[in-house]
């Protein structure tokens, strides 16, 4: 590892990064883990064997290997000098059947990667929930089944009581938009079913789930709970397209942030949907469960959407679909160049607009960027991995994030998305967010410019630091 991010190219990727602005790096459990033989199955095991569902073919083997390699990745991280590490906890590998027997081995796993973090100066930050749910839980109905939201708090309850003493923050839930509309409206992401009304019904014991394994992870100790939204600006590129925005806003934003502060699920939104769903799903007791005040919320920012009418738009980026907004008026997207490998537009200031958002929704709540990074072409050269698309995009984003702390919203930290390279759900290994490359054959781990850029800029703020 030779420290090819300084000299020249370090200048104008300067920053200078605040003392009390917490710093990390980001994976999830699929994305990663390998070891899948060791574990229950999961939605996107079964839906990785779907014929053409993960464009490459890829499966969750090996993945990164991280299950073996964990030491080593430790190392790196460690060699980062981040303060924070944000991973997921793999549901079936503590409960191979969602419910019932714990898997001793699979919590072990999970115990040995907080106490590696800690020894390492690193607080651990968990996700109980990213995207793979337990294949048995699916089989009984998935998340459009009540039943699912009271097995996850079992499942919470059984992880906080093994970790809560040494787990600095939880996030229930991550992205409940992409487990629910992509999963089960789309069907792009696992369980791949199109069924609009099930994904509504989804979306909403989604956040049931969020409500009860939030009062569980409580009973047992656990400290700093909150969930990772995926909240994105929806906004309208022709006058044409201001009603789809506007509905694509609810589904996308206001839904959730709705159900948090404890509106209930928005009025219009069950009037748009009426055809779709009659929303009976929705019990009036369970509203204050959802919304009982979490400690902080997370934001997954990658990009904005920008609505165009029929014909108007392009091709819209990775996800950017009128069919993963049920009842949606018929729409097209028309990302600006320049645009990530996602097809995702590059725009710092949307993170700004996003978190003044948020805040004004949830007053009081303090904010973690709980994701953000880019695909891009990396350039390989030996053991070098030149990316200075991706160290752009993560300066630029790290000052919005300064620029809307100066605006006074509550920012507290920032997770880069993601520490490895790895399986990008649907796109499999054709796109690379990593800021440590992964080599295809060998699995060796390789920081790329950008990981040097970030550890400069931590070790610089060590050095600036008061004694
Ligand atoms: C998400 C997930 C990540 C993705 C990343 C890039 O935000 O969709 O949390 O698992 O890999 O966002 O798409």
């Amino acid at each position: 590892m030779s420290s090819v991010g300084s000299g020249t190219e370090a200048e104008p990727y300067e920053l200078d990064l605040p003392a009390d602005l917490e710093i990390g790096t980001a994976t999830s459990a699929w994305q990663i883990e390998g070891a899948v033989a060791e574990r229950g199955r999961s939605i996107w095991d079964d839906f990785a064997l779907r014929p053409g569902a993960i464009k490459d073919g890829t499966t969750g083997e090996p993945a990164c290997d991280h299950v073996h390699r964990v030491d080593e990745d430790l190392n790196v991280m460690k060699w980062l000098g981040i303060d924070a590490y944000r991973f997921s906890i793999s549901w079936p590998r503590v409960l191979p059947d969602g419910t019932g027997d714990v898997s001793t081995d699979g919590l072990s796993f999970y115990d040995k990667l907080v106490d590696g973090l800690l020894e390492r100066g690193i607080k651990p930050v968990a996700t109980l929930f990213h995207w793979d749910l337990p294949s048995s839980l699916e089989a009984a109905g998935g998340w459009p089944a009540r039943d699912t939201a009271e097995r996850f708090a079992d499942y919470a309850e059984i992880v906080g009581a093994k970790l809560a003493d040494r787990v600095d923050r939880w996030a229930t839930i991550n992205e409940p938009w992409c487990a629910a509309f992509l999963g089960y409206a789309a069907g792009w992401h696992a369980p791949g079913r199109q069924d609009d009304a099930a994904s509504l019904a989804a979306a909403y014991h989604l956040m049931l789930a969020h409500g009860l394994a939030t009062q569980r992870l409580r009973s047992v100790g656990a400290r700093n709970i909150g969930i990772a939204l995926n909240l994105i600006p929806q906004v309208p590129e022709t006058p044409g397209a201001a009603a789809a925005a506007h509905h694509l806003d609810l589904l996308q934003n206001q839904f959730w942030l709705d159900l948090l502060a404890g509106r209930g699920v928005p009025s219009e939104l069950m009037a748009a949907t009426r055809d779709i769903t009659d929303w009976s799903f929705v019990r009036t007791d369970d509203l204050p469960i959802i919304s009982a005040p979490i400690d902080w919320l997370g934001e997954n920012y990658y990009s904005i959407a920008r609505v165009a009418e029929v014909g108007a738009g392009g091709e819209g980026g990775n996800g950017q679909d009128a069919n993963a907004y049920p009842g949606a008026p018929a729409c097209s997207f028309a990302p600006r160049p320049p645009v990530t490998d996602m097809g995702w537009e590059i725009i710092p200031s949307g993170l700004v607009d996003i978190l003044k958002v948020a805040a004004a929704a949830l007053p009081g709540v303090p904010l973690w960027v709980t994701e953000n990074g880019a695909a891009v072409p990396d350039v390989v050269e030996g053991s070098h991995v030149i990316d200075p698309i991706r160290t752009e995009y993560l300066r630029s984003h790290l000052a919005a994030v300064l620029e809307a702390r100066e605006l006074g919203v509550p920012v507290r930290g920032y997770y880069a998305w993601s520490f490895l390279d790895n399986i990008e759900w649907a796109e499999g290994w054709t796109k690379r967010f990593g800021i440590v490359r992964v080599d295809p054959d060998t699995l060796d781990r390789y920081p790329k410019n950008s990981a040097f850029w970030l550890r400069d800029a931590l070790a610089r703020r060590k050095q600036n630091l008061p004694d």
